[in-house]
């Protein structure tokens, strides 16, 4: 998580210029403590809150698209007329302040009282909505229902055995230690109830049955529905070597699965982090934050290059050496006896923990076994429905099309989004999904953020200086641009999206 920026100038309680709020972009300032923008939407000037409702990056630093300002940091999308978290990861709206115009200047002295009007309720909607998760894609289509004006009986059944969390944050200030629990859950307790969700966590569901549209649980209990919603995410991929069924041998995907790993390591002075993508990175990062001796195993030469390109790769593993994460690249796990880790080069590494970190597969087993199509993810057409009209997938566990081909993504923002277009179109929308796939990660405070479909890129180029923790890399597929990674050029970032559909 990043820092709260500083606040901006000028004090908007003592007026502005009118002349001084750009046409297009915003006019960041504070009233008080508070950080509030300044915009000109169809001739009017609005205020809004300058505070993304997310982690709280900077709106000002944003970028302005039509009604729209979009967050540096992990491109929470807001109306600025309105205040409304349109796009995820945010979902509270900005609070609105009263704009005074007096002569040539503006002055923004009052928040506004917040709009409790009720949504009146869709025309179009199922009367049963069950959702199977309890992630990232089921909570914001659950949210994003209610939003809505969805008045209708709302389920979600989740073999987690917490409510929705902020998973990306497992990996992070969570397992560093600097992020307490209660910051984890997306929403405490109350929302679920205040909003008639029927949340059920401890959850698992066995089996659909889609001719019948009801589902039933492992414990042997039946939800009926209109519509269903499979949101069920993926799961991290075991390694099937000698030992590594042992209890010092962790996986991270859930809030308890976390927990484990730092109960685990309470006492612990090493361990071993067997896989180099992001997850397994950030952690060695997180347990780094610990203390602990950490060594990363993976078979790369150097890890993340075929996602990121070697300079940012390079960049983000000399952080880590220097960081004094131990590396043994080109190299394999073997065997583990609770104490050793035997290593394909023959080297053993006397290790307290092992926290395996080698992917993820989509969890379709349910869809498998009640025939809904699947191949590396459950199949589903532009608007994330299955073959079925009444049965949607989104999140991990969702292929969808995309250019010439399919995507299935494995990012928070691109899950939460999916959920949102699932319950817009079970509204009726007929909106076809096409948000670019972004994801952040986060090593020793540096964020890199990543923007596109950027698998099989040819060519990459780099404007600035990743030692700088300064630079935009450009990634393209012969010459159409496909993905862009930035550090430290969140607005560059930004506006590439257009052209990363
Ligand atoms: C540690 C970690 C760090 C991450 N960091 C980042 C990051 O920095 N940036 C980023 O973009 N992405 C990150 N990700 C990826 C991101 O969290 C996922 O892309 C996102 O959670 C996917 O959302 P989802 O709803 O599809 O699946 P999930 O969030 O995994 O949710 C799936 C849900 O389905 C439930 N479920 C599965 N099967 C059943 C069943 N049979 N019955 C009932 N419930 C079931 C599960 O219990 C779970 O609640 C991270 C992931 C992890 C694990
Ligand atoms: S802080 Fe704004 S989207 Fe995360």
């Amino acid at each position: 998580m990043s820092q709260p920026a500083p606040q901006p100038s000028p004090d908007f309680s003592l007026g502005v210029a009118l002349a001084a709020i750009p046409d297009t972009g915003v006019l960041a300032g504070h009233v008080g403590d508070a950080s509030v923008l300044l915009a000109k939407v169809s001739g009017e000037i609005h205020a809004v809150s300058g505070s993304c409702t997310h982690y709280g990056g900077p709106l000002g630093e944003g970028l302005r698209v039509g009604d729209e300002i979009r967050c540096p940091w992990h491109h929470a999308c807001f109306n600025l007329r309105t205040g409304a978290a349109e796009k995820a990861p945010a979902f509270a709206p900005l609070s609105c302040w009263k704009v005074e115009i007096e002569g040539e200047r503006v002055f923004v002295r009052s928040e506004q009282p917040a709009d409790n009007k009720a949504t009146p309720a869709p025309a179009q909607a199922p009367k049963r909505v069950v959702i199977v998760g309890g992630g990232a894609a089921a909570f914001a289509c659950a949210q994003r229902l209610r939003e809505r004006g969805y008045a209708g009986s709302l389920t979600l059944l989740s073999h987690d055995d917490s409510a929705p969390v902020d998973r990306p944050n497992l990996s992070k200030d969570y397992l560093a230690g600097s992020a307490p629990e209660e910051w984890m859950p997306l929403q405490p307790p109350e929302f679920y109830a205040e909003k008639h969700i029927d949340l059920q966590i401890n959850t698992e569901v066995g089996a659909l049955h889609l001719q019948d549209n009801y589902v039933t649980t492992k414990a042997g209990k039946r939800f009926d529905y209109d519509a269903l919603v499979l949101a069920t995410g993926a799961e991290p991929v075991h390694l099937k070597l000698p030992g590594f069924d042992l209890p010092n041998v962790y996986t991270l995907r859930s809030l308890s699965d976390t927990r484990r790993l730092i109960a685990g390591v309470k006492d612990a002075k090493s361990v071993a982090v067997v896989g180099a993508g992001f997850i397994g990175m950030e952690a060695a990062s997180a347990l780094r934050a610990r203390g602990l001796d950490v060594h990363v195993i993976a078979p790369e030469t150097l890890p993340l290059a075929r996602i990121i390109g070697t300079q940012l790769a390079d960049h983000l593993v000399q952080l880590h050496r220097s960081n004094g994460v131990h590396f043994h690249l080109e190299c394999q796990t073997q065997a583990f006896d609770g104490r050793t880790l035997t290593l394909s080069n023959g080297t053993t590494l006397n290790v307290d923990a092992v926290l395996v970190g080698v992917g993820v597969r989509p969890r379709t087993t349910l869809a498998e076994q009640a025939n809904l199509a699947c191949d590396n993810g459950i199949l589903v057409n532009a608007q994330l429905r299955t073959a079925l009209p009444n049965v949607y997938a989104c999140g991990d566990v969702a292929r969808y099309p995309h250019g010439d081909g399919l995507a299935r993504v494995e990012h928070w923002v691109h899950a939460e989004r999916q959920g949102q277009a699932v319950a817009g179109n079970l509204l009726g929308d007929q909106h076809t999904f096409d948000d670019p796939p972004f994801f952040w990660t986060h090593h020793y405070g540096i964020d890199l953020r990543y923007l596109g479909h950027g698998r099989g890129w040819t060519r990459v180029e780099v404007e600035g200086r990743p030692a700088d923790n300064d630079c935009l890399a450009k990634f393209y597929h012969d010459d159409a641009l496909v993905a862009a990674a930035a550090i430290g050029r969140d607005r560059d970032l930004l506006a590439l999206q257009p052209q990363l559909r």
